[in-house]
């Protein structure tokens, strides 16, 4: 039943010494970049342009074309930046990397610093994961003590300084140029695009910012092929990833398969539902995804069958609800959350988040009117597409598809002025103050 799962990344988590760096060289780990360094730079990028890798972020962008963009005898020093911020509503894949796996991320990072040509690279870690940061930064110094970073890595003449930056716990610093704003010392806000940072990031220099996931997964293409790993996946989606699976389901976790496998595969090994309840909704990835329901189970988990059924893969963050669930108030609770990390620069975003929270708030406690919903739509089609950033974006993906697929529940919440729901059955806001 669990064939189609491919444990790579997450292939010796249960080892008690995985996140050490003899528990990752028992396992081949730093193999791939004796590889890599016997390979010419631009082999190293088309290698990866080849294995049809798209970044594990959440936009899915080539990572090869990535690399590619960064301007070679420019003269100016360039960077690699490691985005580990992970802060959206139910995305959970990147923390347990760094936790049991750390040492992928490093060599990655060192075998994309020797592509671009790089010799300082910053992974910028979510700051309230203290044990996270703790963990990382014992794995980067074991490297640094056995020659894997420092001067003359492995006798070769790449030379890299790899640095973990804690940042201070603001989800808009997962925004590229918000995060590279932080790491410069200045209030994380996003910047004007272009120019893109591989043009003029951090410090005005050619930078390449990639996900935890996209970085780690860049060892196993070079010790397996760029071929081996578009083998798995589907034609525009190639290889494997982890699908973190949360909310009401009965094992959830992080499940690695190839992309294009459905929901209803992974509930199988996942156990279902928790036992008594049926699947209401679903985000394919993360709360700024447009919301799934039980009709979606068998689209394929790849960017385009996503896209094509209405939402976004996204970080293949799937928060599963059942019918214990009000719809309402979840996508109350992540507005309020984007409402929250607005970082104010624009308009739409800091004004129209307030507006949103407003109005789903009198709608769940069922004091607003059906002509709110129209309301609701208009104010977020006001916000989408002229905020700043993809967040300001984000407030539409739930509210759109919950009144796409659950307008009679909003409608009912008016007609007996409440909520229908009992929020102790839910599990998921049982612990909630009243
Ligand atoms: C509000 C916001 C938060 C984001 N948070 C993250 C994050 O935590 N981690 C991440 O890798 N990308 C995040 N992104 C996407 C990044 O801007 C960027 O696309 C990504 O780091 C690129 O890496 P990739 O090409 O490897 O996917 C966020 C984007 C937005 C708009």
């Amino acid at each position: 039943m669990s064939t189609f799962l491919i444990p790579e990344l997450s292939a010796h988590w249960d080892e008690p010494d995985s996140f050490t760096l003899a528990g990752y060289r028992r396992s081949g780990g730093y193999e791939a970049l004796t590889k890599a360094l016997a390979m010419p730079p631009d082999q190293v990028i088309q290698m990866l342009k080849d294995s049809g890798l798209l970044g594990r972020g959440g936009a899915g962008f080539p990572t090869g074309v990535k690399w590619g963009f960064i301007p070679q005898g420019d003269g100016k020093p360039h960077y690699l930046v490691v985005n580990a911020d992970e802060s959206e509503p139910g995305a959970c894949k990147d923390m347990p990397t760094l936790l049991a796996n750390p040492h992928a991320l490093i060599e990655g990072a060192i075998i994309t610093c020797y592509a671009i040509r790089a010799d300082k690279a910053f992974i910028y870690v979510r700051g309230e994961v203290l044990h996270v940061n703790r963990r990382l930064q014992h794995a980067v110094a074991e490297a640094y003590a056995a020659g894997y970073l420092g001067e003359h890595i492995l006798g070769s003449d790449l030379s890299l300084d790899l640095v973990v930056h804690a940042g201070a716990g603001a989800y808009i610093c997962g925004e590229e140029t918000a995060l590279l704003d932080s790491l410069e010392g200045f209030r994380g806000q996003p910047r004007l695009k272009p120019p893109f940072p591989a043009v003029a990031g951090l410090y005005a220099c050619p930078t390449v910012v990639n996900n935890v996931e996209s970085i780690a997964t860049v060892p196993y293409i070079l010790e397996n092929g760029a071929a081996d790993f578009a083998r798995f996946g589907t034609e525009k989606s190639k290889g494997f990833g982890l699908f973190s699976l949360s909310g009401h389901v009965t094992t959830p976790g992080q499940y690695e398969a190839p992309l294009g496998t459905t929901l209803r595969q992974l509930l199988e090994v996942a156990g279902g539902m928790r036992a008594g309840h049926r699947l209401k909704f679903w985000t394919p990835g993360g709360s700024s995804s447009p919301l799934f329901t039980d009709e979606h189970l068998d689209v394929p988990l790849d960017y385009q069958s996503v896209a094509a059924a209405g939402s976004m893969l996204g970080t293949r963050s799937i928060q599963l609800f059942d019918d214990t669930t009000c719809a309402v108030r979840v996508v109350l609770r992540w507005c309020e959350f984007y409402q929250h990390e607005s970082c104010g620069k624009c308009t739409p975003c800091r004004e129209g988040s307030f507006w949103v929270v407003q109005l789903l708030e009198q709608l769940e406690r069922g004091e607003g009117s059906e002509a709110d919903l129209d309301k609701l739509l208009d104010i977020c089609d006001n916000i989408t597409g002229r905020a700043f950033c993809a967040l300001g974006d984000s407030i539409q993906a739930p509210v759109a598809s919950s009144i796409k697929y659950f307008r009679d529940e909003y409608i009912e919440h008016q007609r007996i002025g409440g909520c229908p729901f009992d929020p102790a059955a839910s599990t998921l806001f049982a612990l909630e103050p009243a």
